[in-house]
């Protein structure tokens, strides 16, 4: 299986918001991806289509990951790993060594993939999440630099 990994753009909009709604219950609003893309947004592209994305936000030396998702068919193929791997590039570059996320307390398969990349539980927001209500888990990693 062969990636690319590239900035978001406008072209990919269309691919990213289905796999949004068909990833959660709570997906964005489509806005937020085009108001997003002053952040760091990026997509892993397989042949010509979106296989996954994922959107972050740095303020200097911390990353917070606001996003993350892969085509449903695409999943369990390290797709998710490999935009984490690639983020990491990008983000030693810039001396980031702290990240940040939430995850649903039910979403074993993110919080596994989190686990396997190093991520802590730090912290809960109470009922953080709508529809349905439910605590977020809130994960940090810190990553050694050299
Ligand atoms: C979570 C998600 C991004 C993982 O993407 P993925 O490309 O399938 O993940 P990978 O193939 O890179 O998996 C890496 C590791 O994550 C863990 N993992 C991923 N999916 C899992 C699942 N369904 N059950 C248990 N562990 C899982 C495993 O440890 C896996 O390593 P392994 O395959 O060697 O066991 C994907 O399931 C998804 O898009 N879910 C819907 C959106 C979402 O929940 N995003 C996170 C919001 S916080």
């Amino acid at each position: 299986m062969s990636l690319e990994f590239r900035k978001m753009r406008e072209e990919d909009l269309d691919e990213v918001y289905e796999i949004e709604q068909s990833s959660f219950s709570d997906p964005w609003p489509q806005e937020f991806f085009k108001l997003d893309f002053m952040h760091d947004d990026y997509v892993a592209i397989q042949g010509k289509q979106v296989a996954g994305y994922l959107c972050a936000l740095q303020v200097l030396d911390e990353c917070t990951i606001a996003n993350i998702s892969v085509k449903p068919s695409l999943r369990r193929q390290g797709i998710a790993e490999y935009l984490f791997q690639e983020l990491y590039k990008i983000m030693d570059k810039r001396d980031v060594r702290f990240y940040y996320l939430e995850v649903r307390a039910s979403n074993t398969a993110a919080y596994s993939l989190y686990i396997k990349l190093g991520f802590s539980q730090i912290g809960i927001r109470k009922g953080y999440y709508h529809n349905p209500v439910e605590d977020a888990v809130v994960m940090s990693l810190e990553r050694k630099l050299n």
